[in-house]
C-alpha cells in the first residue's frame, strides 16, 4: 500500500509483496459471476490503475471468449503483468502463450495437482509421472515466455517431501514464481506458514523463485493464511476483489492490502496498491458480477465505517481513532458531503468527480452534468454515492440505440398493474401500453412489445444507493441471448424508471454485441 496508517518499518525490495489479482479468473469461475469482455476490460483497467502487479485475465483455452478477453486485456494493460492460466497440457500452454504475448509483460501460469487424493482419483497418475509432466510443461512454458508461474494444486494436502521435489523440478525447468495454493481451504494459518518455511528450507534452488500464496476461504481463514504465508517468506499474494471465487471465495484483495498497511508494525511489507481506489474497485466488481457486498464486509462493506452505538459515536466525536483503525478516506470512502445540489456549477461537479476518482472527457462530463442537474432537481440532497451511480450508469449506456422517452405506471392494490411507455428506437418514436404481474413485469412486457427480442431475463436486482425515502434506486438487469450475457445498471430516484432504464441499457448492450459478432463473421 502506498500509504499507511501505522509507522512504517524500513522496507527494502525483499519486503515488497506482489499483488496478483485473479478476480477475472478464479473470481469469474464462481457460479453466476461471469462477465462480458467489456466488463472484464473495465475491471482490468481499474486494477491496472490501482497498482495491481499481476492481473490473471482468464483461462485462454476455456473458450474463444476467454482467449479474446485475455488478448484484449494484454493489449490494454499499461503497467501490470498479464497472466493466462493453463493446465499442464501442451495445448493449454500454447494457447496461454498465444494470448499473453500481446502484453508488454506476459506470464503463463500453469498448474498440476500434487496431492495423493487428486493423483489417485482425479488424475490417475503416479508421483513420478506427475514429476515428468512438470518437467515437460514448465519447460514448454519457459520456451514461450520469460515469466512462468507454476502452481501445485492442492499443495496443502501434499506430503512435504514430495512437494519439495515438485517445486525443485519446476524451478530447475525455469519457473520464476512458485504458487502453493490451499485449493480446498483446509489449512490453518500456522500450518500454511510452516509449509512455506519447510519448502523454502528444503528446496536447494528455492532462492531462484518468488513464492506465492493462494488461499480459498472455506473455513473463513483465507486472509489469515495469506498473511501467514507472507510472514513465512512468500512474496506474492493471489487474491480477488470482494473475495469472490470458487465456493466460499478467495482471499479478499482489499483485506490483505489493508492488513499489510494498517499492521505494518508487525507485518513490515509493502505493496504498490493505491488503497484509495479499493472502494471503487469493490463497487465495480459487485456491479458487473451482480454479487452484492455484504454490509459488514471488512474494508468495503457499507457498514465498515459506520458507528451506530451511542458509546462508539461519543468516542468518534472526541477522537476518531477511539473506534477507527484506518480512515475511511484511506480506502476511498470520502466523507459524505452535502454540498452538491442544484446550485452547484460545472467546476464544482468536475472537482467532485475528480475526488471520487473519475476523469471524464468533455462529452462524458457534459452528459453526466446534465443528468446530475436533473437529479438535483428531483432529490433534496445529492450524495457522493448518487454521483457515482449516475456516472457509472452513464458509462454503461454510452451507446444508445433505444432511449426511454416517457413512462407512466398504474400500480397498487387494485391491479392490474399497467405501464404506458414511449421509447425512441434509432430516432423513431414508438409507444405501447402493457399489463403485468406487478409494475416491473408490466414495464418489461411493454419493452418486449416495443422491441421484440428473444433475450431471457436472468437477473433483476434493486438496491438503494443511499439511505432515506428519496434515495436513488440502482437496478441491475442481466439478459442472456444465444449464450451471450450482458449486465446493465441504471439509477434513478424512481425504482420503476431505474428498472426501465436498466432493461433498455441491457438491450443496447446486446445490440452492440450482435453488431460486433456480425462484423466479425463478415470479416472472417
Ligand atoms: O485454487 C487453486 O488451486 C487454483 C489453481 C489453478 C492455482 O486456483
Ligand atoms: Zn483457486
Amino acid at each position: 500500500m502506498t500509504e499507511s496508517a501505522n509507522t512504517p518499518a524500513a522496507v527494502s525490495d525483499k519486503d515488497r509483496v506482489i499483488i496478483f489479482d485473479t478476480t477475472l479468473r478464479d473470481g469469474e469461475q464462481c457460479p453466476g459471476a461471469s462477465m462480458t469482455m467489456e466488463e472484464k476490460l473495465e475491471v482490468a483497467d481499474l486494477l491496472d490503475e490501482m497498482g495491481v502487479d499481476v492481473i490473471e485475465a482468464g483461462f485462454p483455452i476455456a473458450s474463444v471468449g476467454d482467449f479474446e478477453s485475455v488478448v484484449e486485456i494484454a493489449r490494454h494493460a499499461k503497467r501490470a503483468t498479464i497472466a493466462g492460466l493453463a493446465r499442464a497440457i501442451p495445448a493449454d500452454i500454447a494457447r496461454a502463450g498465444e494470448a499473453v504475448r500481446h502484453a508488454q509483460r506476459g506470464r503463463i501460469h500453469t498448474f498440476v495437482s500434487t496431492s495423493p487424493i487428486h493423483l489417485e482419483f482425479q488424475m490417475r497418475k503416479t508421483q513420478e509421472e506427475v514429476l515428468d509432466i512438470i518437467k515437460a510443461t514448465v519447460t514448454q512454458a519457459r520456451n514461450l515466455v520469460e515469466d512462468v508461474e507454476w502452481s501445485a494444486m492442492d499443495a496443502t494436502r501434499t506430503p512435504i517431501d514430495y512437494l519439495a521435489r515438485c517445486v525443485e523440478m519446476a524451478i530447475t525447468c525455469g519457473a520464476t514464481t512458485i504458487n502453493l495454493p490451499d485449493t480446498v481451504g483446509y489449512a490453518m494459518p500456522e500450518e500454511y506458514g510452516a509449509m512455506f518455511r519447510a519448502i523454502i528450507e528444503k528446496v536447494p534452488n528455492a532462492d531462484k523463485a518468488i513464492f506465492s500464496v493462494h488461499c480459498h476461504n472455506d473455513l473463513g481463514v483465507a486472509v489469515a493464511n495469506s498473511l501467514a504465508g507472507i510472514a513465512a517468506g512468500a512474496r506474492q499474494i493471489e487474491c480477488t476483489i470482494n473475495g469472490i471465487g470458487e465456493r466460499a471465495g478467495n482471499a479478499a484483495l482489499e483485506e490483505v492490502v489493508m492488513a499489510l498497511g494498517v499492521r505494518r508494525d508487525i507485518l513490515p511489507y509493502q505493496t504498490e496498491i493505491n488503497s484509495r481506489m479499493l472502494t471503487r474497485a469493490s463497487k465495480l466488481v459487485s456491479a458487473v458480477t451482480s454479487f452484492p457486498v455484504q454490509y459488514n464486509k471488512a474494508i468495503v462493506g457499507r457498514n465498515a465505517f459506520s458507528h451506530e452505538s451511542g458509546i462508539h459515536q461519543d468516542g468518534m466525536l472526541k477522537h476518531a481513532q477511539t473506534y477507527e483503525i484506518m480512515t475511511p478516506e484511506s480506502v476511498g470512502v470520502t466523507k459524505t458531503s452535502l454540498v452538491m445540489g442544484k446550485h452547484s456549477g460545472r467546476a464544482a461537479f468536475r472537482d467532485k468527480l475528480k475526488s471520487l476518482g473519475y476523469e471524464l472527457g468533455e462529452n462524458a462530463l457534459n452528459d453526466a452534468f446534465t443528468r446530475f442537474k436533473s437529479l438535483a432537481d428531483r432529490k433534496k440532497v445529492v450524495y457522493d454515492e448518487d454521483i457515482e451511480a449516475l456516472v457509472d450508469s452513464g458509462i454503461a449506456t454510452a451507446s444508445e440505440h433505444i432511449r426511454l422517452v416517457s413512462l407512466s405506471i398504474i400500480a397498487g392494490t387494485r391491479g392490474p398493474q399497467r405501464a404506458t411507455m414511449e421509447i425512441e428506437v434509432e430516432g423513431e418514436t414508438r409507444a405501447q401500453e402493457a399489463e403485468g404481474n406487478g409494475p416491473v413485469d408490466a414495464i418489461f412486457n411493454a419493452i418486449q412489445a416495443l422491441v421484440p427480442h428473444s433475450a431471457k431475463l436472468e437477473l433483476y436486482q434493486v438496491h438503494a444507493v443511499t439511505g432515506g425515502t428519496d434515495a436513488q434506486a440502482e437496478v441491475s438487469v442481466r439478459l442472456e441471448e444465444d449464450g451471450k450475457a450482458v449486465t446493465a445498471r441504471a439509477a434513478d430516484p424512481d425504482t420503476l424508471v431505474a428498472s426501465a432504464l436498466a432493461y433498455i441499457s441491457a438491450l443496447n448492450k446486446l445490440q452492440v454485441k450482435r453488431q460486433s459478432v456480425n462484423a466479425q463473421s463478415v470479416a472472417s
